[in-house]
């Protein structure tokens, strides 16, 4: 089994999903465990850090330039992080989370949905991009998936989010895609409406 150096916190209230904290390109598990205590108060939080290192910068597959994926990795690092998940749940007895990934880590979030779309409740990916060229047809089943973009993200174009939307729609999820007045960061907005969301999908 491959292991990941993470973090988990116990939800201190039964009602609240367990949420999948995945980080961007250079964070770590430590990065999102307050953007999740502010989006779901009580959840329990599990928060691997990525594997691959790009001079140094932890992240969760390889790229072969900004935006250029090495597609190869994506499916691996998926499979990958799918085992500790589900590893996770036995140990720490949780539900299938939603997972929140930022970046990096909503791009390996929307190729779990696409490969392994057991392992998540659902998902909120913030800034996300197509992950695959050619994704399996994956059965999202009406799982819940909201996506926010930045108008003004300098890396990720209006049409690419927009193809990651139809995409995971087309799969069968359930898409909420907002374009925020935002660049690439997590704006407060963000945080507002991933919180809102997440109440209404519990
Ligand atoms: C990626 O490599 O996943 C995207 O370019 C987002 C990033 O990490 O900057």
């Amino acid at each position: 089994m491959t292991d990941f150096i993470h973090r988990f916190e116990p939800a201190t209230s039964a009602g609240s999903p367990p949420l999948l904290l995945l980080h961007g390109t250079g964070g770590d598990e430590n990065d999102l465990l307050g953007l999740g205590k502010m989006i779901s108060p009580g959840s329990a939080l599990l928060s691997p850090r990525g594997r691959v290192l790009e001079h140094g910068m932890p992240r969760f597959f390889r790229r072969l330039a900004e935006g250029v994926f090495d597609e190869t990795d994506v499916r691996r690092r998926a499979i990958e992080l799918a085992d500790f998940v589900a590893n996770a749940r036995t140990q720490y007895g949780i539900a299938a989370p939603i997972a929140v990934g930022f970046s990096n880590g909503a791009n390996i979030a929307a190729a779990l949905l696409l490969l392994k779309p057991e392992v998540l409740a659902g998902a909120i990916l913030l800034r996300a991009m197509v992950p695959l060229s050619d994704p399996p047809m994956a059965k999202l089943d009406g799982k819940p998936v909201l996506l926010l973009s930045g108008q003004a993200d300098p890396i990720v174009p209006a049409s690419n989010s927009a193809k990651l939307a139809a995409l995971l729609s087309h799969a069968g999820a359930r898409v909420d895609h907002k374009v925020l007045p935002a660049g690439h960061q997590i704006s407060q907005a963000d945080v507002t409406l991933a919180r809102n969301w997440i109440g209404s999908v519990e």
